[in-house]
């Protein structure tokens, strides 16, 4: 057993100094492996809180804002697959713009996928009849409830889906999907 004379004490310093800048330096990097992955589930602008996801094409590619409105017209709604996978609209509000809402397209009746019908100006179920207007509130049953809200933002071109958690501002209740 070795003992440890005083003029080893500043070498341990050393040692443990460097020590510790070696820890430093791994945990930064650690950390900034690690600042994507947190990024991505946490869009910096999701505004409804519990978290968000990028929006995939059908083809499964992120879909990007410039690529999207250089392919879609002002006033289409088109799907993506949002939260969940769930077929979700994204409302094109003019040639520079997403709407900040997209609709998903689940029938509230029994679950069909609701098609746009771009001259009634209407989502329109063909299973049984439902209508909803061009936010997505039902304007006719049998479906009892408006198609379910969801945040849609952009960040650095890439468009997220993210869930909505406030009013619903097209009934002024309580979203009835969370
Ligand atoms: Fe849409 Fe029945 S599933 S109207």
């Amino acid at each position: 057993m070795t003992q440890l004379s005083a003029k080893d004490v500043p070498g341990m310093g050393r040692r443990q100094f460097m020590n510790l800048l070696t820890f430093g330096s791994v945990t930064g990097v650690a950390l900034g492996a690690l600042y994507p992955v947190v990024n991505y589930f946490i869009p910096p602008k999701a505004g409804g809180g519990g978290g968000g996801t990028t929006a995939k094409d059908e083809l499964g590619n992120t879909v990007t804002a410039t690529g999207w409105l250089a392919s879609h017209k002002e006033g289409d709604r088109s799907l993506v697959q949002g939260l969940k996978g769930d077929p979700t609209y994204l409302i094109v509000e003019g040639p520079e713009a997403i709407g900040a809402y997209g609709i998903n397209a689940i029938c509230t009746h029994l679950g069909c996928v609701v098609p746009w019908n771009s001259g009634a100006n209407k989502f329109m179920c063909p299973c049984h009849g439902s209508q909803y207007d061009a936010t997505g509130k039902v304007v006719r049953g049998p479906a009892p409830l408006s198609l379910a809200l969801a945040h849609v933002t952009v960040d650095n071109d890439t468009v997220f889906v993210s869930q909505w958690t406030e009013t619903d501002f097209r009934t002024g209740d309580k979203p009835w999907w969370s």
